[in-house]
């Protein structure tokens, strides 16, 4: 796959702050393989273009989606700024021409996540919000922690569904079931594996 091109197409489409954010979560994806001693090419190209989309504008995204009957959420529906996942993968697929569904699933579910995430899509959801390059280096630091305290991706992905439903709920704002069922998931997951240990 051509890393460069999509550099190019990342640079010409996005702000400067996405794009530098784009190649934080491609070195933090990296950096997450690197500590998790795993090699996976493709969560460090759904990395890159994760947010392929993202500065797209809404009626842009929401005439892509009908057009080209782009699958998306209830949820997705109701909070403009998910959308851009469903329609990066629609990108990623028609512009990249990356028909991996690994890929195209990492890159499709990095918002919202999903229960039983493969490894590429929670390296890919996780990259998103620990890389250091525009994302805060106090949140950074403590996904890293969690990350090297107990040498998986759940405990820090928590974190993350723990904050977002926190905002959601200094913010008065409805927090929808299925962000609620990944989190349960991830805490039986997490409280299994550490039972059979
Ligand atoms: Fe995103
Ligand atoms: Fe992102």
């Amino acid at each position: 796959m051509n890393i460069d091109f999509f550099k190019t197409y990342l640079r010409q489409n996005l702000t400067n702050e996405r794009y530098e954010h784009s190649l934080g979560a491609y070195e933090a994806s990296c950096e997450i393989c690197k500590f998790l001693g795993v090699e996976n090419e493709k969560a460090e190209i759904a990395s890159l273009i994760h947010d392929c989309a993202k500065c797209l504008p809404n009626d842009e995204l929401l005439r892509l989606i009908s057009q080209n009957n782009i699958d998306v959420t209830k949820m997705e529906l109701e909070n403009f700024k998910t959308l851009h996942a469903p329609v990066g993968a629609y990108v990623a697929k028609t512009v990249f021409d990356i028909e991996d569904k690994e890929i195209l699933d990492a890159i499709r579910f990095h918002t919202i996540g999903r229960i039983n995430m493969t490894q590429t899509e929670k390296i890919v959801f996780l990259a998103d919000k620990i890389e250091s390059r525009t994302r805060r280096p106090d949140i950074s630091k403590l996904l890293w922690d969690a990350l090297s305290e107990h040498g998986n991706m759940d405990d820090a992905i928590i974190l993350c569904y723990k904050a977002t439903i926190k905002k959601l709920i200094d913010n008065d704002l409805v927090i929808h079931p299925q962000t609620v069922e990944v989190y349960d998931s991830l805490i039986l997951d997490v409280k299994k594996s550490r039972l059979t240990l």
